[in-house]
């Protein structure tokens, strides 16, 4: 409202005061509207991030109530490999303590340093684990997760050594006639010694045959203890070049004889391997008869021994007349032969003693160039190839 302008001078200056006061008023009260808006919006972004945090919350509780219910151990790890955080189950397989403890040495103190079947690891406990592994992102370190496999293992162990005796049983006809062949021939040369109706040189071809027979004999039961027993619990660390060496020994005879020229390439070095001695020189020898077999009238036998970063590969090659694709594709079932006088044991004994130690046996070949075999073996203080990144983390 338009104010009376009062005369003069001091009206003039009364009426500058009374716009001024005016303008105050205003500039005051929109300032009190912008304090107030202000005040609104601080308090809602507030209440926002009050919001925001006890989401956070409720999600880092549900994640640490997700991490102590998981069945699988969880560590995480710093840049420098230390443990962060482990969840209680980790505590349970692994024992502790393990808060802060450099991964570097839990793998020493708690792993044994061996290849094992499938790429799991033994822990010093006897538990089977699985590792996988998997980077922080957004910091360095990493999260690793293991899973106890032990129960599974043994489950497969069982289904496997029942798989071998269904086997067995099946081919219990074949197996009985192959024990009956050479133990009737074995009977008949000793009966005939025990009766003395015999000369001199005759008594001892006939008590040769006889010894030949019941060796035969024993092989075969030896092949199918082996092959129902598949794993076996005794390990010795070796030497590779050892084994082939023993395993070569009672094959010599027969090399000679043969007229068979042996060519040897071992890689020098240590050759080291955890495994049954009498399991892979058992297995060793099914390869190398095999071969001989394959040259009754004499060739080239060439035993090779190599190294890789994770294995010691047994080469056992022939110059023979090689094998059918047909047979190829069953070599290793038992019971599979292609000769008269053969079991079928002797590579599926082959396979079963590699599964065992942790290994593979292979076979390559083309009829009419011969065949190779080759048993892989984890050296001894390896570590599965997946498992690698995680143990040196
Ligand atoms: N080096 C080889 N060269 C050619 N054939 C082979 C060779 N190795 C294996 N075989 C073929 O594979 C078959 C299966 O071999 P395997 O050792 O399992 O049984 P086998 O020798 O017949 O009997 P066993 O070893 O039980 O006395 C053999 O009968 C043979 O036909
Ligand atoms: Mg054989």
């Amino acid at each position: 409202m338009q104010q009376p302008q009062p005369s003069g001078s001091l009206g003039e200056a009364s009426f500058s005061l009374s716009m001024l006061r005016e303008q105050l008023a205003d500039t005051y009260q929109s300032i009190e509207q912008r304090i107030e808006r202000l005040t609104g919006e601080l308090q809602e972004a507030r209440s926002e991030r009050r919001n925001e945090l006890a989401e956070k919350e409720r999600l880092a509780d549900r994640l640490q109530s997700l991490l102590n219910a998981l069945p699988a151990a969880v560590l995480v790890l710093d840049g420098q490999g230390r443990v962060q955080e482990l969840n209680p189950a980790a505590e349970r397989l692994l024992g502790g303590p393990l808060q802060g403890a450099s991964w570097r040495r839990l793998i020493d103190q708690l792993f044994i340093p061996q290849t094992t079947t499938g790429g799991d690891l033994l822990l010093r406990n006897g538990r089977y684990v699985a590792l996988s592994t998997c980077p922080l992102g957004h910091e360095p370190g990493q999260i690793l997760m293991l899973h106890d496999v032990t129960e599974k293992r043994q489950l497969q162990q069982h289904l496997e050594h029942s798989r071998r005796l269904a086997d067995m049983g099946r081919m219990a006809a074949t197996l009985a006639h192959q024990i009956r062949t050479p133990l009737a021939s074995a009977l008949l040369y000793v009966s005939q010694l025990h009766g003395m109706t015999v000369g001199n040189a005759l008594q001892q071809r006939f008590s040769g045959r006889a010894l030949q027979s019941l060796k035969g004999l024993e092989k075969l039961i030896a092949d199918m203890l082996l092959f129902a027993n598949g794993g076996g619990n005794v390990r010795e660390r070796l030497d590779g070049a050892e084994l082939l060496a023993q395993a070569l020994e009672s094959l010599q005879p027969k090399l000679a004889a043969q007229g068979i020229e042996l060519v040897r390439h071992v890689e020098a070095g240590e050759l080291p391997v955890e495994v049954n001695p009498t399991m892979v020189i058992s297995a060793l020898q099914n390869l190398l008869s095999n071969a001989l077999q394959a040259m009754p009238e004499g060739g080239r036998l060439t035993l090779s021994l190599q190294r890789d970063a994770t294995q010691l590969c047994f080469g056992v090659a022939d110059n023979g007349p090689g094998i059918e694709p047909a047979l190829q594709a069953r070599l290793f079932e038992p019971f599979v032969s292609g000769r008269a006088a053969g079991t079928g044991l002797g590579l599926a004994v082959v396979r079963a003693v590699a599964h065992a130690m942790g290994g593979v046996v292979e076979c390559e070949s083309k009829p009419g160039e011969g065949a190779t075999f080759t048993l892989r073996l984890p050296l001894a203080g390896s570590v599965p190839a997946r498992n690698e990144a995680a143990l040196s983390a």
